[in-house]
Parts: structure tokens; sequence; C-alpha cells
């Protein structure tokens, strides 16, 4: 299928059948097109296809028929390259051949027989290739649950009662826990016998207090015990695979040496075990790509879903740190649950696959804990205050990393602060609802913010020397931590960032919820029970999140936002932000502005406009700005943004440059004097546009680089500068240029930090300006890092 014929024109634009997405106009089409997730699919419907074609059905199998005995008899048809036959039952298989040859010539023998048994053999059904979402029915059935508990919920007389019941509702039962006891004893029976010494130890929503039903069980395959047994067996072996200790070396541990095996190889391992050995066990899929590689698995009868990681032994203590914070307070649980739940309806929380960019429920489960560590008084105590209460023989350090807390709760004192359910949940919402995400770092282990200033310069070897000149034996400090729009800190791997896999765009849904959350636990539909029996309490805080919401021109709000994204920044740049210390947002905001600036001049080509007045406004704007830059900022900023400007572009759109010509430069190294209280140089542009430089790039560009893969659209400052003049050339001018201003606006403080960039047409008499502005809220943000990546 050729992919228009998987484009459909709507009212709204395109809609991609394939892809299921919607598309505004022509050129997010040809970018869709083009792009990596339609070519995939286009690929992967094209390999089902041929393997559609190149195989058969074969049932009637008698039992005992192997894969081997299949090929045996096929292969006098053609070659074959695969069989795949359903291992539980062994009723059918699926006989791939290597040309489609084969295929035509079983199917045109008139009888196929196999042990005595006559065989079916059928061609392969023709299925449309559809992408499944999964979500879609994972949605459906969290709404028909919803649905009802929903009359529950509004009988119960308080939102105290109504958490309760939440956390009873969905939390896992006496039974389901059994049930998972035994699967993990199973396999803990089956493993002894692979890998001696070895032991399985579930971790997660399992075990953590906080799991709901069909929860995954998230296993630990410990093989420390057993690296040791096979280093002891090793020089001890006879030849007939026995050790010191008299127990066989099974084959499959004579196969592998664990201590210099990868984890892949050693989870191919635990993969084959779990496939042949374990009854009901399917679906075994080894994931090596993941930050920890795990083994997934279901179990048919159970339908339960199931990880094995083998080097995951900080995640089994921060199970028990879990279990011990709801031990201690009992609050915590239904606290958890209602967030869980919110989150989950407003689908913010739970990446299906593993990957994705919302927000974990580990996160989600942290994000409670500082939040009550940090009431007045606290709910919880501090991860480092708990490491006090504990005794010597709690002391546990993980892979270098302090571990230690107090084993029971008892250890610990009860809190004095007495609010309740429904007053802890509605401070949730304000306490995140103006966090400063970007600009501070969570640390549950302080139970505080740590400027985020303070992770953004040193260097991997100077904190081993520190580490080493303190001669610590636990680490303490924070090597290599992702930093991103939104900073969680491991309570106890301090270099890992919980929420590191957030994009701006989650932080900023999770912030947005937050605030209308916060709204609504102020209204009296939320403390007070309906006597006309309408919704109240937690069912409206729970309902779903709504339609997907309109495009911000279509709403009328043509601004785009510039998240400050530290990882995207080079190493230089972030080690001037480093040395500015809080006015790091200030300095990063005016290098935003240049590289604004920059798309606009020099790669979008845009004039000069002729409104008086705005350019003006647009220099006694940039006065201000260049009076309140702090002098060794502002020549930062000039030294790496110092190459001539082209000619016109002092005058165009009658701008001036933010650094200004300042020469009086502090000194090298010198922390520069904008405070948080500094005012922001706020510039504004008024910018004209002759050509549709944003209608067809994808195409010049192509034909500029040829190589279409080479280079994603908005990576290359110069192909782009090139594919904008190549449009000037060769396309017509239009009869009327669209005059555009652009205010840029930092925000931050209490939100994170970002440059607001606000449009407004000022002329746009052919009705352009809108196509415009939507190739500009993808190409700008992305030329700007760009640029700030290239030229710092
Ligand atoms: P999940 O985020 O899956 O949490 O992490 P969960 O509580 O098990 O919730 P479900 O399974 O989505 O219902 C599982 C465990 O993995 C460890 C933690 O021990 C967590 O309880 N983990 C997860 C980490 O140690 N670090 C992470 O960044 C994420």
């Amino acid at each position: 299928m050729e992919p228009e014929a998987d484009i459909k024109t709507t009212a709204k634009g395109f809609f991609c059948m394939l892809c299921n997405v919607n598309l505004p106009n022509q050129s997010s089409l040809e970018q869709h097109v083009l792009g990596r997730k339609h070519q995939t699919l286009r690929t992967v419907r094209s390999t089902r296809k041929k393997e559609e074609e190149h195989s058969v059905f074969v049932s009637g199998l008698k039992p005992d028929t192997t894969q081997l005995d299949l090929v045996e008899y096929f292969r006098q048809f053609g070659a074959v390259t695969d069989v795949i036959m359903d291992k539980d039952k062994g009723v059918f298989a699926i006989v791939h051949f290597g040309e489609e040859a084969g295929v035509e010539a079983v199917l045109s023998c008139p009888e196929h027989r196999l042990k005595g048994l006559k065989l079916r053999v059928k061609p392969r059904e023709k299925k449309e290739f559809k992408l499944i979402l999964k979500n879609k029915d994972n949605d459906q059935n969290l709404q028909r649950a919803f649905e009802r508990l929903k009359p529950d919920l509004c009988q119960t007389a308080s939102v105290d009662a109504q958490m309760q019941h939440v956390m009873e509702r969905f939390q896992l039962g006496d039974n389901e826990k059994k049930a998972r006891g035994l699967l993990v004893q199973l396999l803990q029976e089956v493993f002894i016998e692979f890998f001696p010494d070895s032991q399985v130890l579930p971790f997660g929503s399992s075990v953590n207090t906080f799991g709901v039903h069909s929860c995954d069980l998230d296993l630990f395959l410990d093989l420390d015990n057993t690296k040791i047994f096979q280093a002891h067996a090793k020089p001890e072996q006879t030849g007939e695979g026995t050790s010191d200790d008299g127990r066989s070396e099974d084959s499959i541990l004579s196969d592998i040496d664990l201590s210099s095996a990868s984890p892949t190889e050693v989870l191919e391992l635990v993969a084959v075990i779990l496939r042949r050995c374990v009854p009901s066990v399917h679906k075994v899929n080894v994931v090596a790509g993941a930050r920890l590689p795990v083994v997934k698995f279901h179990h048919r009868e159970l339908n339960l879903h199931g990880d094995i990681t083998i080097n995951n032994r900080l995640a089994v203590r921060n199970t028990r740190f879990l279990q011990l914070c709801s031990g201690v307070e009992v609050r915590l649980r239904p606290l958890v649950f209602a967030i869980r739940y919110w989150a989950k309806q407003k689908q913010l929380a739970g990446n299906p696959s593993g990957a994705g960019s919302l927000l974990n429920n580990y996160a989600l489960t942290l994000l409670v804990i500082f939040y009550l560590q940090n009431r007045q008084p606290a709910v919880l105590p501090t991860v480092e205050q708990l490491k006090a209460m504990a005794c010597e023989e709690e002391e546990c350090v993980i892979e270098g990393w302090n571990c230690t807390f107090p084993s029971q709760p008892i250890a610990v004192p009860t809190s004095t602060n007495t609010q309740n359910l429904c007053s802890l949940l509605a401070g949730f919402f304000t306490f995140y609802a103006q966090f400063d995400f970007a600009g501070s770092v969570i640390s549950l282990r302080e139970g505080r913010v740590l400027p985020v200033a303070d992770f953004l310069g040193q260097s991997k070897e100077e904190e081993e020397e520190e580490a080493m000149e303190e001669e610590q034996p636990a680490k303490a400090h924070q090597s290599g931590l992702k930093l991103g729009p939104f900073n969680l800190l491991d309570p106890f791997e301090l270099s890992h960032n919980v929420a590191g896999n957030l994009t701006e765009r989650s932080r900023r849904s999770f912030q947005r919820e937050c605030q209308e959350g916060e709204k609504y636990c102020r209204s009296l539909q939320y403390q007070r029970k309906s006597t006309k029996g309408k919704t109240w309490g937690l069912v409206r805080l729970f309902c779903p999140q709504g339609n997907v919401p309109q495009s911000k021109s279509e709403a009328g709000d043509l601004s785009i936002s510039i998240p400050f994204k530290l990882s995207a920044l080079p190493e230089e740049l972030r080690l001037r932000l480093h040395t500015a210390g809080d006015a790091f947002r200030q300095l990063w905001f005016q290098r935003v502005c240049f590289a604004v600036e920059g798309v606009f001049q020099r790669v979008l080509r845009c004039g000069s406009a002729p409104s008086a007045t705005t350019a003006e406004d647009s220099a006694v704007e940039m006065e201000s700005a260049s009076t309140s830059l702090n002098t060794s900022t502002a020549s930062d900023l000039t030294d790496s943004w110092g190459e001539p400007s082209p000619p016109g572009a002092a005058s165009a759109g009658g701008k001036r440059r933010l650094s200004s010509d300042s020469d009086d430069a502090s000194p090298h190294g010198k922390k520069p004097r904008l405070g948080r209280g500094a005012k922001t140089a706020s510039p504004h542009w008024v910018w004209t546009q002759s050509h549709k430089v944003w209608a067809g790039r994808r195409k010049v560009r192509r034909e500029l680089i040829k190589d279409r893969d080479a280079r994603p659209e908005g990576s290359c400052v110069e192909v782009e500068s090139q594919v904008t003049a190549h449009i000037l050339d060769k396309e017509e001018a239009l009869k009327d240029p669209v005059e555009f201003k652009v205010e840029s606006q930092m925000v931050g403080g209490t939100e994170s930090t970002k440059a607001l960039l606000k449009f407004k047409p000022n002329r746009d008499n052919e009705g352009l300006f809108q196509d415009f502005f939507h190739f500009l809220e993808v190409f700008l943000p992305k030329m700007v890092e760009t640029l700030l990546q290239t030229e710092g």
C-alpha cells in the first residue's frame, strides 16, 4: 500500500490510518509520511505481508511432533526457513518457506501425512495490518472500572472514607498475594536447579504495600551466591560436572561463566529456563535495551505479567524502604492509592511497555513521600533522619550507596501532624502546582529541593576525587545525574533521576493537572458530600482527562515555549550556567533569545519591519535589558555570538543585539551579579517574511543533502539556511508579505524555566500566518536547540 492510501482527508486536515494520527496541514503530513514512525510501520506491514505469503498454517499434528519433524517433511516443497509451533498444546504450526513457490507447491499437493496422521495445510489468513493500540483497551477497562466505582464513592460519607474505599477496592487481595508467593516459590525451585544457591526476590508493587490487582510481578534473581558456587566448582571439576559439595553443576551453568557473562547473556539463559521448565509461562522475552535489562513473561493461569532482572539489589532495598514508610505512617497508603488513581485517570503515569515519558509508579510514590516530608509538621522523616534512627546491624550499603534505615517502623517516632487525608490530598496538588521542577532537584534523602545549579558543572573526575578525599565507604555525590524537565533524585542511588524519562510536555501535563486539582480541591464539591446525589469529592477529581485539546492556534494561543533542557546544552554552556549560580536562568534565557533572533534572521531570512512604534518599543526594552545584564554575562554572550551579523541585520526589525557592546566585562570566572531579583531583559521583535519559507522545505532539504535520512529537520543551521535561500531564490515572492511581532518572556521562578514567545500577526492579508505558525511550533524550538548546541 502506498503512503497516500493510508491518508484520509478530514475536516481538520488529514488522518493517517496506518499510524492513527491526525495531521493538521500539508506540511505536517509531508513530515509525518517521511518520519520514523510511519516508515517503520510501513516496513513492518510489508514484512508481515511477505511472511504471510511465504508461510502456511498446519494443524492436525501429533502431540509428539517436533519442529525438526516438520522441517524434514516440508523441505520436499522448498527451503524451510522457520517453523513456529504452539508450545503448550503442540496442535498447530506455521511453516515458513524461503520462496513463495514453496507455499504454492505445498498447497497444490492434495494430501499431507506425517507420523501416520493426515495434516491440514492452509494458506495463512490475510489479516489487515493495524496498529494495535493496547492503551485503548486498558483505557476502556479503566473507564468501566471508574463507572462502577462512582456510585460507591458518591455514597461514602467523607473524602477520607472515599480514599479508604479506593484503597480497599484496588489493593492486592490476600489470595492474590498468596498466588504470587507460590509463583515466586515455584520459580525459586526451578532456578535453583540451574543456578545453585540463587535467590528469587520479589520487589515493587507486589510487595511494597501499594500493589493493585493485576500489577506486575517484579523479581530480582540474585546470582551472587551462584557466582561463588561456580568459582569454587571450577578448579574442582573432575570432568564429571561435580562440585566440591557434591552437587551437580547443571549443564546450563557449565555453559556460561557468570563472572564474565553480560547481563543479556545471563537473561537469555533465564529465558530458556522459563520457556522450557516453568509450566504456564509463555510470552517470554528478553528486553536488553532497557536501563536494566529484563526478561518479561506472562503466567497464563494467574494472568500475571512478570519481569526478572539480575542487577537490581537496590530495588529490593527501596521496596523495603517503601514498606517501612507505610508501616510508619498509616495515611501514606490511602494517599498513594488516590494519587496513583488520579494520575492514571489523567494519563500522567504508567508507561505500558516500561518505556515512555510518563511518571512511573515508583516516582509517583516518591513524590507523595517527599510532599509528606515537607508538611509542617512533617508527616514522614527524611531518609537522612531515618538513617540516623537505624542501629549498627541495620547498616546497609549497596553498590556504594548508603541504604541504611531501621528495619522496623517502631524505631521511627510518630508524627505530630494531625491533618486528615482530605486536606493532605488537597495539599499535594497545591504543593506541586507551582513547583519549580526544572530549577530544582527533589531530594528525599535531605527532604528538600536542591538547586539544579549544584548539579550543572561538576565533572565525574572531580566527584571521584572528592569522594576519595573524604574516604567514605558509601558514595556521597550525585555523579552523572541526568537532569531534565523533572528532577527526582532516587533516595539511595543518588546518580539516578527517577523522573529522567519525562519530557517537558509530560512535566507540563503533570503540573497543569496539579493546578486543576488544587483549584477543584478548594471548591465545596470536593469537601462536602452532595445532598442531591451529585458527584462530589474524589469522583470529580478522578474524572478522566478530557478530549484531546484543540491545537494552540485554533484556541487562539499563538505562543511557543522553549523549555530549559539541560541535557541538550553543550558542556561549555553548562559550565557557564553553573558559574552563574542563581542567575543561570537569565543567562540561559539570553542565549535562547539570541538563538531565536538567529533563527528568524539567519535561518529563515526574515526582514525588518517598517513599524516604527514597535521598533521603538523594542529598542526601549532592549535598553533596559542591556542595563540589567551583568557585565560578565554580557561578555559571555558576545564571545559566542560574536560573529558579524549579515548586512542590514542591525536594523532588521528595529532590533539590537541583547548583549550590546559592553566593555566593562568582569574578570573571568567571577560569578555574575545578577540575582533572582534582577530585571529580565525580554526583547521583542517585528519580522517580515516575503516567501512561504515553511512550505516544501523537506523536499528542498532532501534535494540539497541528497540522503533524506541524513539529517532531520532543524538539526543543522547550515542546511536550513540553504533551504531558505533556495526557496527565496526559486519560489515566487508573496504579493503581500506577512508581518508579525514576537515578544519574549522568561517564565520561571515558581514554574519551570522556559522562554515563552508570543506571536501576533500584524499583517496577514493572505491568511498565511496560521500555517507559518504551525511550522514554527515544531521548527523553532528544534532550531534553537541546535543553535544553542552548536554556537553555545
Ligand atoms: P514501578 O514503577 O513499576 O512501580 O517500579 P510499582 O510500584 O511496581 O508499580 P506497578 O508495577 O507499575 O504497579 C517497580 C519497582 O522498581 C524499582 C522500585 O523498587 C519499584 O518499586 N524502581 C523503579 C527503581 O528502583 N527505580 C526506578 O526508577 C523505577
